[in-house]
């Protein structure tokens, strides 16, 4: 799998990469996810260094809901329009469990990493739990997201 890299348990991989998923850990526990009692983190580390965390919140109306991942990455954009994203590691967790499930981005997250990858010329590396419990990480959201829809299509 090409611009995949599998690490069979967490301890394989980098410090950095570790550091980024125990944010993303943390940052499940603001989750506001009463109807799915599903809690999501996302951890985002920037090129200066800075790691910015989102997790997903719901709301009564199912659709005005947003997912972890887009929590955080609109957040950046909105408040540091000039930074570079350079990785971002989802985890999530049942409410009440203690153990995290492993967790890959839905599309629709896909799809706004891919034109924040786009826009920011530079690429953008995902680090995920993948269901067998490997960590895997991806070099870019183009590998994740083969086939897109972008602006060049409009
Ligand atoms: N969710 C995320 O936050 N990120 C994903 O990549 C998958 C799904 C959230 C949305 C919703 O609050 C809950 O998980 C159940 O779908």
């Amino acid at each position: 799998m090409d611009g995949f890299h599998i690490f069979p348990t967490f301890s394989e991989l980098s410090k950095q990469d570790q550091e980024l998923v125990v944010n993303a850990q943390k940052a499940t526990e603001n989750s506001y996810s009463p109807y799915s009692n599903y809690r999501v983190g996302a951890a985002v580390r920037l090129a200066s260094g800075q790691i910015l965390l989102g997790s997903n919140q719901e709301n009564a109306s199912y659709p005005a809901g947003l997912c972890a991942e887009r929590v955080a990455l609109f957040h950046i954009s909105s408040t540091y329009p000039d930074a570079i994203v350079e990785s971002i590691a989802t985890v999530a967790k049942r409410k009440g469990d203690t153990k995290f499930k492993p967790v890959t981005p839905c599309g629709i997250c896909r799809q706004v990493m891919l034109e924040l990858e786009i826009r920011q010329k530079s690429n953008i590396r995902v680090l995920m739990q993948s269901s067998d419990e490997r960590w895997i990480t991806s070099e870019n959201i183009r590998k994740l997201l083969p086939f897109s829809f972008e602006q060049d299509n409009l």
